[in-house]
Protein backbone atom coordinates (compact mmCIF):
# COMPACT_ATOMS: atom_id res chain seq x y z
CA UNK A 1 0.00 0.00 0.00
CA UNK A 2 1.35 3.60 -1.02
CA UNK A 3 1.73 5.94 2.22
CA UNK A 4 2.33 9.05 1.10
CA UNK A 5 3.18 10.72 4.63
CA UNK A 6 3.70 9.75 8.84
CA UNK A 7 2.17 11.82 11.36
CA UNK A 8 3.67 11.43 15.18
CA UNK A 9 0.57 12.16 17.06
CA UNK A 10 0.67 12.32 20.56
CA UNK A 11 -0.09 13.83 24.69
CA UNK A 12 2.77 13.70 26.61
CA UNK A 13 2.90 15.62 29.58
CA UNK A 14 6.51 14.74 30.53
CA UNK A 15 8.23 13.73 27.47
CA UNK A 16 8.29 9.81 27.35
CA UNK A 17 5.21 9.43 24.84
CA UNK A 18 6.95 12.14 22.50
CA UNK A 19 10.10 10.20 22.36
CA UNK A 20 8.55 6.67 22.01
CA UNK A 21 6.15 7.94 19.15
CA UNK A 22 8.96 10.02 17.85
CA UNK A 23 11.42 6.92 17.07
CA UNK A 24 8.45 4.48 16.29
CA UNK A 25 7.22 7.55 13.60
CA UNK A 26 10.58 8.74 12.29
CA UNK A 27 12.00 5.19 11.33
CA UNK A 28 8.87 4.36 9.84
CA UNK A 29 9.36 7.89 7.88
CA UNK A 30 12.77 6.80 6.83
CA UNK A 31 12.06 3.22 5.61
CA UNK A 32 8.91 4.45 3.45
CA UNK A 33 10.42 7.28 2.40
CA UNK A 34 8.31 9.56 3.16
CA UNK A 35 7.86 13.03 5.14
CA UNK A 36 7.17 13.03 8.82
CA UNK A 37 4.74 15.46 10.09
CA UNK A 38 4.41 16.28 14.14
CA UNK A 39 1.15 17.17 16.16
CA UNK A 40 1.99 17.32 19.77
CA UNK A 41 -1.59 17.88 21.52
CA UNK A 42 -0.07 17.96 24.70
CA UNK A 43 -0.95 21.57 26.12
CA UNK A 44 -4.30 23.54 25.72
CA UNK A 45 -3.19 25.61 23.17
CA UNK A 46 -2.50 23.40 20.61
CA UNK A 47 -5.87 21.29 20.45
CA UNK A 48 -7.83 24.54 19.52
CA UNK A 49 -7.18 23.68 15.53
CA UNK A 50 -8.18 20.26 14.40
CA UNK A 51 -5.40 18.42 12.09
CA UNK A 52 -6.93 17.29 8.87
CA UNK A 53 -5.59 13.02 8.05
CA UNK A 54 -5.93 11.67 4.66
CA UNK A 55 -6.51 8.34 3.89
CA UNK A 56 -2.79 8.08 2.19
CA UNK A 57 -1.46 9.04 6.03
CA UNK A 58 -0.40 6.45 8.80
CA UNK A 59 -0.47 8.58 12.12
CA UNK A 60 1.61 7.09 15.10
CA UNK A 61 -0.43 7.66 17.93
CA UNK A 62 0.69 7.93 21.34
CA UNK A 63 -0.72 8.29 24.76
CA UNK A 64 0.25 7.50 28.32
CA UNK A 65 -1.81 5.04 30.40
CA UNK A 66 -3.83 6.97 33.10
CA UNK A 67 -5.28 4.57 36.23
CA UNK A 68 -5.20 1.68 33.31
CA UNK A 69 -7.16 3.85 30.58
CA UNK A 70 -6.26 6.57 28.10
CA UNK A 71 -5.84 9.98 30.50
CA UNK A 72 -9.82 10.81 31.20
CA UNK A 73 -9.63 14.20 30.77
CA UNK A 74 -8.23 14.09 26.92
CA UNK A 75 -11.02 11.27 26.71
CA UNK A 76 -13.67 13.42 24.81
CA UNK A 77 -10.76 15.25 22.99
CA UNK A 78 -9.99 12.13 21.39
CA UNK A 79 -13.19 11.11 20.47
CA UNK A 80 -14.63 14.44 19.02
CA UNK A 81 -11.43 15.64 17.34
CA UNK A 82 -9.48 13.58 14.99
CA UNK A 83 -11.68 12.04 11.96
CA UNK A 84 -9.14 9.52 10.57
CA UNK A 85 -10.77 9.43 6.81
CA UNK A 86 -9.53 6.04 6.41
CA UNK A 87 -5.76 6.80 7.20
CA UNK A 88 -3.52 3.50 8.83
CA UNK A 89 -2.84 3.94 12.31
CA UNK A 90 -0.94 2.73 15.21
CA UNK A 91 -2.18 3.11 18.18
CA UNK A 92 1.00 3.40 21.12
CA UNK A 93 0.41 3.36 25.15
CA UNK A 94 3.27 4.14 27.35
CA UNK A 95 3.23 2.98 30.85
CA UNK A 96 4.96 3.25 34.18
CA UNK A 97 6.54 -0.06 34.82
CA UNK A 98 2.71 -1.07 36.34
CA UNK A 99 0.73 -2.54 33.71
CA UNK A 100 -1.04 -0.38 30.73
CA UNK A 101 -4.32 -3.06 31.02
CA UNK A 102 -7.10 -1.52 28.87
CA UNK A 103 -5.23 1.92 27.69
CA UNK A 104 -4.07 0.32 24.29
CA UNK A 105 -7.35 -0.94 23.60
CA UNK A 106 -9.11 1.47 24.29
CA UNK A 107 -7.18 4.09 22.46
CA UNK A 108 -7.24 1.36 19.46
CA UNK A 109 -11.16 1.39 19.77
CA UNK A 110 -11.48 5.04 19.80
CA UNK A 111 -8.77 5.40 16.74
CA UNK A 112 -11.08 2.75 14.83
CA UNK A 113 -14.52 4.90 15.78
CA UNK A 114 -12.68 8.13 14.32
CA UNK A 115 -12.24 6.47 10.64
CA UNK A 116 -8.63 5.29 11.34
CA UNK A 117 -7.61 1.66 9.99
CA UNK A 118 -5.41 0.21 12.99
CA UNK A 119 -2.69 -1.77 11.86
CA UNK A 120 -0.41 -2.66 14.57
CA UNK A 121 -0.15 -1.43 18.55
CA UNK A 122 2.40 -1.29 21.34
CA UNK A 123 2.57 -0.89 25.43
CA UNK A 124 5.60 0.45 26.30
CA UNK A 125 7.12 0.28 29.61
CA UNK A 126 8.85 4.03 30.49
CA UNK A 127 9.91 5.69 33.61
CA UNK A 128 6.93 6.09 35.98
CA UNK A 129 6.11 9.77 36.30
CA UNK A 130 5.46 9.24 40.04
CA UNK A 131 9.09 7.50 40.80
CA UNK A 132 12.09 7.40 39.47
CA UNK A 133 12.27 4.36 40.86
CA UNK A 134 9.75 1.91 38.39
CA UNK A 135 11.74 1.69 34.63
CA UNK A 136 14.30 4.24 35.65
CA UNK A 137 15.42 5.72 32.82
CA UNK A 138 13.22 4.01 30.30
CA UNK A 139 12.88 4.58 26.91
CA UNK A 140 16.73 3.72 27.30
CA UNK A 141 19.34 2.99 24.14
CA UNK A 142 17.96 -0.73 23.61
CA UNK A 143 14.13 -0.14 24.01
CA UNK A 144 14.88 2.25 21.08
CA UNK A 145 16.96 -0.54 19.25
CA UNK A 146 13.33 -2.40 19.91
CA UNK A 147 11.28 0.45 19.03
CA UNK A 148 13.00 0.67 15.30
CA UNK A 149 12.53 -2.95 14.73
CA UNK A 150 8.88 -2.69 15.22
CA UNK A 151 9.22 0.03 13.08
CA UNK A 152 10.56 -1.93 10.23
CA UNK A 153 8.43 -4.49 11.01
CA UNK A 154 5.03 -2.22 10.56
CA UNK A 155 7.00 -0.58 7.37
CA UNK A 156 7.01 -4.21 5.46
CA UNK A 157 3.20 -5.28 6.56
CA UNK A 158 2.49 -1.74 5.24
CA UNK A 159 4.20 -1.95 1.80
CA UNK A 160 3.09 -5.67 1.40
CA UNK A 161 -0.57 -4.14 2.43
CA UNK A 162 -2.95 -4.48 -0.63
CA UNK A 163 -6.68 -4.51 1.41
CA UNK A 164 -7.36 -2.79 4.77
CA UNK A 165 -6.98 -5.62 7.47
CA UNK A 166 -9.08 -6.05 10.33
CA UNK A 167 -8.79 -3.85 13.51
CA UNK A 168 -5.09 -4.77 15.01
CA UNK A 169 -5.58 -7.82 18.03
CA UNK A 170 -4.02 -5.97 20.80
CA UNK A 171 -3.86 -6.86 24.72
CA UNK A 172 -7.18 -5.59 26.56
CA UNK A 173 -10.81 -5.99 27.28
CA UNK A 174 -13.21 -5.65 24.93
CA UNK A 175 -15.27 -3.53 26.12
CA UNK A 176 -12.75 -1.78 27.68
CA UNK A 177 -12.69 -2.36 31.31
CA UNK A 178 -13.10 -0.31 34.45
CA UNK A 179 -9.96 2.17 35.50
CA UNK A 180 -7.41 1.08 37.70
CA UNK A 181 -8.04 1.62 41.63
CA UNK A 182 -4.93 3.16 43.07
CA UNK A 183 -4.31 1.22 46.37
CA UNK A 184 -2.20 2.59 49.18
CA UNK A 185 0.58 0.31 51.06
CA UNK A 186 -2.45 -0.37 53.56
CA UNK A 187 -4.01 -2.10 50.60
CA UNK A 188 -6.65 0.09 50.69
CA UNK A 189 -7.74 2.80 47.82
CA UNK A 190 -5.83 5.46 47.74
CA UNK A 191 -8.36 8.68 46.84
CA UNK A 192 -6.25 11.49 45.74
CA UNK A 193 -8.08 12.76 42.91
CA UNK A 194 -8.70 16.30 44.34
CA UNK A 195 -4.84 16.55 45.26
CA UNK A 196 -2.75 19.91 43.78
CA UNK A 197 0.59 20.63 43.82
CA UNK A 198 1.92 22.69 46.52
CA UNK A 199 4.75 25.28 45.65
CA UNK A 200 8.28 25.96 47.76
CA UNK A 201 7.31 29.90 47.61
CA UNK A 202 10.95 30.67 49.25
CA UNK A 203 12.18 29.04 45.91
CA UNK A 204 9.90 29.80 43.53
CA UNK A 205 10.99 33.10 41.08
CA UNK A 206 7.74 33.32 39.39
CA UNK A 207 9.31 32.13 36.47
CA UNK A 208 5.75 30.98 34.81
CA UNK A 209 7.48 27.32 33.26
CA UNK A 210 5.05 25.51 35.01
CA UNK A 211 2.43 27.76 34.15
CA UNK A 212 2.75 27.35 30.43
CA UNK A 213 3.48 23.44 30.45
CA UNK A 214 0.74 22.69 32.47
CA UNK A 215 -1.86 20.47 29.98
CA UNK A 216 -4.74 21.60 31.88
CA UNK A 217 -3.56 25.20 31.69
CA UNK A 218 -4.29 25.12 35.66
CA UNK A 219 -2.03 26.88 37.17
CA UNK A 220 -1.82 30.84 37.45
CA UNK A 221 0.10 32.86 35.23
CA UNK A 222 0.43 35.77 37.91
CA UNK A 223 0.67 33.57 40.63
CA UNK A 224 2.04 29.64 40.14
CA UNK A 225 1.80 28.74 43.91
CA UNK A 226 -2.07 28.71 42.64
CA UNK A 227 -3.41 26.01 41.27
CA UNK A 228 -7.18 27.07 40.63
CA UNK A 229 -7.64 24.74 37.99
CA UNK A 230 -8.24 21.00 37.42
CA UNK A 231 -5.10 18.54 38.06
CA UNK A 232 -4.30 15.66 36.78
CA UNK A 233 -1.74 14.85 38.14
CA UNK A 234 0.53 14.16 35.13
CA UNK A 235 3.75 15.83 36.99
CA UNK A 236 4.75 18.64 34.02
CA UNK A 237 5.05 20.93 36.92
CA UNK A 238 7.16 19.30 38.68
CA UNK A 239 9.73 17.48 36.23
CA UNK A 240 10.04 21.15 34.67
CA UNK A 241 10.39 23.57 37.46
CA UNK A 242 14.00 24.72 37.03
CA UNK A 243 14.69 25.40 40.96
CA UNK A 244 12.23 22.14 42.01
CA UNK A 245 9.93 24.34 44.11
CA UNK A 246 6.89 22.33 43.00
CA UNK A 247 5.81 19.42 44.99
CA UNK A 248 3.05 16.55 45.95
CA UNK A 249 2.12 16.07 50.09
CA UNK A 250 -0.97 14.27 49.68
CA UNK A 251 -0.65 11.44 51.96
CA UNK A 252 -2.81 9.60 50.33
CA UNK A 253 -1.00 9.93 46.47
CA UNK A 254 2.25 9.50 48.68
CA UNK A 255 1.50 5.81 49.67
CA UNK A 256 0.33 4.91 46.36
CA UNK A 257 3.87 5.99 44.98
CA UNK A 258 5.20 3.99 47.93
CA UNK A 259 2.68 0.68 47.23
CA UNK A 260 4.17 1.02 43.52
CA UNK A 261 7.83 1.29 44.46
CA UNK A 262 7.44 -1.92 47.12
CA UNK A 263 5.56 -3.65 44.42
CA UNK A 264 6.22 -2.81 40.74
CA UNK A 265 10.23 -2.47 40.34
CA UNK A 266 10.24 -5.93 38.35
CA UNK A 267 11.28 -5.16 34.66
CA UNK A 268 8.65 -4.79 32.38
CA UNK A 269 8.51 -5.71 28.78
CA UNK A 270 7.57 -4.05 25.71
CA UNK A 271 4.15 -5.80 24.47
CA UNK A 272 4.67 -5.43 20.55
CA UNK A 273 1.54 -6.14 17.67
CA UNK A 274 1.47 -6.50 14.00
C1 LIG B 1 -2.30 10.10 36.72
C2 LIG B 1 -1.37 9.03 36.25
C3 LIG B 1 -1.78 7.70 36.25
C4 LIG B 1 -0.91 6.69 35.80
N1 LIG B 1 -1.36 5.41 35.78
C5 LIG B 1 -0.53 4.41 35.37
C6 LIG B 1 -0.99 3.06 35.34
O1 LIG B 1 -2.15 2.75 35.58
N2 LIG B 1 -0.08 2.09 35.02
C7 LIG B 1 1.21 2.38 34.72
O2 LIG B 1 2.00 1.45 34.49
N3 LIG B 1 1.65 3.68 34.67
C8 LIG B 1 0.81 4.69 34.98
N4 LIG B 1 1.24 5.99 34.94
C9 LIG B 1 2.60 6.28 34.45
C10 LIG B 1 2.63 6.87 33.04
O3 LIG B 1 1.81 6.12 32.16
C11 LIG B 1 4.06 6.90 32.49
O4 LIG B 1 4.95 7.46 33.39
C12 LIG B 1 4.14 7.61 31.14
O5 LIG B 1 5.38 7.32 30.57
C13 LIG B 1 3.99 9.12 31.21
O6 LIG B 1 4.02 9.64 29.91
P1 LIG B 1 4.55 11.09 29.51
O7 LIG B 1 6.04 11.16 29.90
O8 LIG B 1 4.40 11.12 28.03
O9 LIG B 1 3.77 12.10 30.23
C14 LIG B 1 0.40 7.02 35.36
C15 LIG B 1 0.80 8.36 35.37
C16 LIG B 1 -0.06 9.35 35.79
C17 LIG B 1 0.38 10.78 35.75
S1 LIG C 1 8.49 26.64 37.31
FE1 LIG C 1 9.10 26.60 39.48
S2 LIG C 1 10.17 28.52 39.79
FE2 LIG C 1 9.04 28.74 37.87
S3 LIG C 1 7.07 29.64 38.49
FE3 LIG C 1 6.78 27.43 38.51
S4 LIG C 1 7.20 26.81 40.63
FE4 LIG C 1 8.04 28.88 40.36
S1 LIG D 1 -0.89 21.24 38.04
FE1 LIG D 1 -1.44 19.09 37.84
S2 LIG D 1 -2.14 18.94 35.70
FE2 LIG D 1 -0.99 20.85 35.85
S3 LIG D 1 1.12 20.30 35.28
FE3 LIG D 1 0.98 20.12 37.52
S4 LIG D 1 0.50 17.96 37.88
FE4 LIG D 1 0.01 18.39 35.71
Amino acid sequence: MKISRVRAVYFSPTGNTESVVKTIAGQLAEELDVSLQIYDFTLPENREEVPVFKPDGLIVFGMPVYAGRVPNKMLSFLQNHFKGEGALAIPVTTFGNRNFDNGLIELRNELEKNGFHTIAGAGIPTEHVFSDKLATGRPNGEDMERLAEFASEVSRKVEEMTEIPAPIEVRGDDPVGPYYTPLGTDGKPAVFLKAKPKTKTELCDKCGICAKACPMGSISAEDPAQVPGICIKCQACIKKCPVQAKYFDDPAFLSHVAMLEQNYTRRAEAELFV
